[in-house]
């Protein structure tokens, strides 16, 4: 589906002892969702762009889509401040193509080359990104963010730029930028969704300070849809901007769309079914016709397990056995037994095809192949 020179497996499943791609990932890199005009990931990455493109604040957003997503550990944690014990660094959580490179875990990976290069003081880059993760109607261990970057001129930070830590995010120049994300994101905010109610609490990422999340109300639920803050005085350092200061925004697009076209489950964005993919235009935003669902089928396998054992370790297995046919994961019941000083657990897996109706066979083959696969993991079945 697509011609991109990212879309090879063998550059992805390495034979490092660090490599813990499995196929079924590797086979996911380069689709290129999002710069597809007519998919509902690239529809929203567009209707982004084009509200930066239109924003009067006298910028030019430059664009960047097509980055390698094998980014090193530098890019990805240490240009960013992440400390080696992070566990978004830790093997259970990331995608290790080799020790020293692995898919990015987010966009943010490039902010530094770009602003290392100095090629813009602002700009948008948007990719695909991975994480290990549970698998549920709104997991996928692959989707896709827009990072935006914006750098202030010199003469509207007065000298602000030289300072340090609490004296500078103090200054009223650190507060005005932080004012300047806040009401762009807001704009961004009523530019897809119409008005909308909004909510804005502090977080923390180790390349911001301060850091924010934004919440939008949809269907009566608050939803985060983006972190973002003031970028670092030490990431600027790092990339040889120490003379800058200026703001960062990451979005997930996957979540934006599921709310924009009503898409029920996340996995559909990588389907090449025609009831989903023709029901999109370029440019246009309406909601999502289901088509019928195909009966789901409940398998439930128990275990005890040892003591390092990595959850992501088992949703992973089963995923490369029986793929996305896995529609949730559950854990329904968890006990120790005293005397053994063992711990058991039983998951409730649902089988469900959005092609097709399973049979009961098939997904008994597929269980039974996970029962003898998952003894690897050093559980006992019980
Ligand atoms: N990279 C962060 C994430 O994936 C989002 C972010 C981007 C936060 C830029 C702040 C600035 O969660």
């Amino acid at each position: 589906t697509t011609s991109s020179i990212y879309a090879d497996p063998s550059r992805y499943l390495s034979s490092h002892p660090s490599n813990n791609v499995p196929p079924h990932i590797a086979a996911l890199v380069g689709r290129g969702l999002h710069v597809r005009p007519d998919h509902p990931i690239g529809i929203v990455r567009a209707k982004i762009q084009e509200y930066f493109a239109n924003l009067d604040d006298g910028v030019t957003y430059r664009i960047y889509d097509a980055e390698d997503p094998i980014v090193t550990t530098t890019q990805c944690f240490d240009d960013l401040r992440i400390p080696p014990d992070h566990p978004g660094r830790s093997p259970s959580d990331t995608y290790y193509v080799t020790d020293t490179t692995l898919l990015r875990t987010h966009t943010s990976a490039h902010q530094s080359e770009h602003l290392r290069s100095g090629d813009a003081d602002a700009f948008l880059c948007a990719g695909d990104v991975y994480r290990r993760d549970e698998i549920d109607s709104s997991h996928y261990p692959a989707f896709h963010q827009l990072e935006g970057v914006k750098l202030f001129p010199v003469e509207q930070m007065r000298g602000a730029e030289g300072l340090r830590g609490d004296e500078w995010t103090d200054s009223s120049e650190c507060k005005a930028i932080a004012a300047d994300l806040k009401s762009t994101l807001e704009g961004l905010m009523d530019h897809l969704f119409g008005e909308t109610e909004k909510r804005w609490s502090e977080d923390y990422f180790p390349f911001t300070t301060p850091s924010y999340e934004l919440e939008i109300k949809y269907e009566g639920r608050w939803l985060e849809v983006l972190g973002c803050g003031v970028i670092h005085e030490e990431v600027l350092d790092m990339s040889s901007r120490g003379d800058r200061r200026g703001w960062a925004f990451g979005l997930g697009l996957e979540r934006l769309a599921m709310i924009l076209f009503e898409i029920p489950d996340i996995r559909l964005f990588w389907t090449d079914d025609a009831r989903f993919v023709g029901q999109f235009k370029e440019g246009k935003i309406r909601k999502f016709v289901p088509y019928s669902k195909y009966p789901p089928v409940y398998k439930d396998i128990a275990f005890w397990i040892p003591e390092n054992y990595i959850e992501n370790d088992f949703y992973e297995m089963a995923r490369g056995i029986a793929g996305d046919i896995i529609e949730r994961m559950e854990m329904i019941d968890e006990f120790t037994n005293a005397k053994k000083g063992k711990t058991s657990k039983c998951y409730r897996i649902t089988y469900r095809s959005m092609d097709r109706s399973l049979t009961n066979e098939e997904v008994d083959a597929l269980q039974d192949e996970l029962r003898v696969k998952v003894e690897n993991l050093g559980v006992e079945v019980r």
